[in-house]
């Protein structure tokens, strides 16, 4: 009788194995998603705004005056972002050390890569939705933004430049502008 049962004992060990593997592989990925989340603060919208990709450019929050970086009453940063075939709108965006820095971005045209070299920011701007990401820079300095997302022939040349500036110059520079870029620095 005992013998019968030899086929069914292997595939039972065999079958315990694979789900020991299965469970350590589980246990792996939600481990990476831990980290991601908690640690390089990298995480999912927490809700889902629409634009009107067609009217960007007419009215509402992604008017072309209302880009770029504008001081809030409560001290962060509101830096507000277009991305088009193929650049972003402002091409250089102004940001001061030591402060929350909140971007609302979106699509005018097709999907983007929004990415800020060395920090959490690395999502999409997909048309008709508002990407949202918050981040902070210790340090003055220049950080790359390239388009991480084929976009079409001109992709290759799609990137801004994120400058960081001390916090105390970028206060001054903001009492007297709205809207803040690097082009008016
Ligand atoms: Cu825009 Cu690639």
């Amino acid at each position: 009788m005992s013998g019968s049962h030899a086929p069914d004992d292997l595939a039972e060990r065999l079958e315990r194995r694979w789900a020991i593997v299965a469970s350590v592989i589980s246990a792996a990925l939600i481990a990476a998603a831990a980290f991601a989340g908690i640690h390089q603060a990298t995480m999912p919208q927490s809700r889902v705004e629409m634009v009107d990709p067609t009217t960007l450019h007419l009215n509402g929050e992604f008017i072309e005056t209302n880009l770029g970086s504008a001081l809030q009453p409560d001290g962060s940063v509101m830096v507000r972002v277009v991305g088009q075939q193929y650049s972003f709108t402002p091409q250089c965006i102004l940001v001061p050390t030591q402060t929350p820095i909140t971007f609302r971005a979106t699509s005018a045209d097709v999907i983007h890569g929004f990415l800020i070299e060395g920090t959490n920011v690395n999502t999409m701007l997909v048309p008709g939705f508002v990407s949202t990401a918050t981040t902070r820079f210790d340090q003055p300095g220049e950080r790359h933004m390239p388009c991480h997302e084929y976009c079409s022939i001109g992709h290759e040349g799609m990137w801004a430049i994120v400058r960081i500036i001390d916090k105390a110059q970028f206060t001054r520079m903001a009492a007297d502008r709205r809207r803040l870029d690097c082009v008016k620095q």
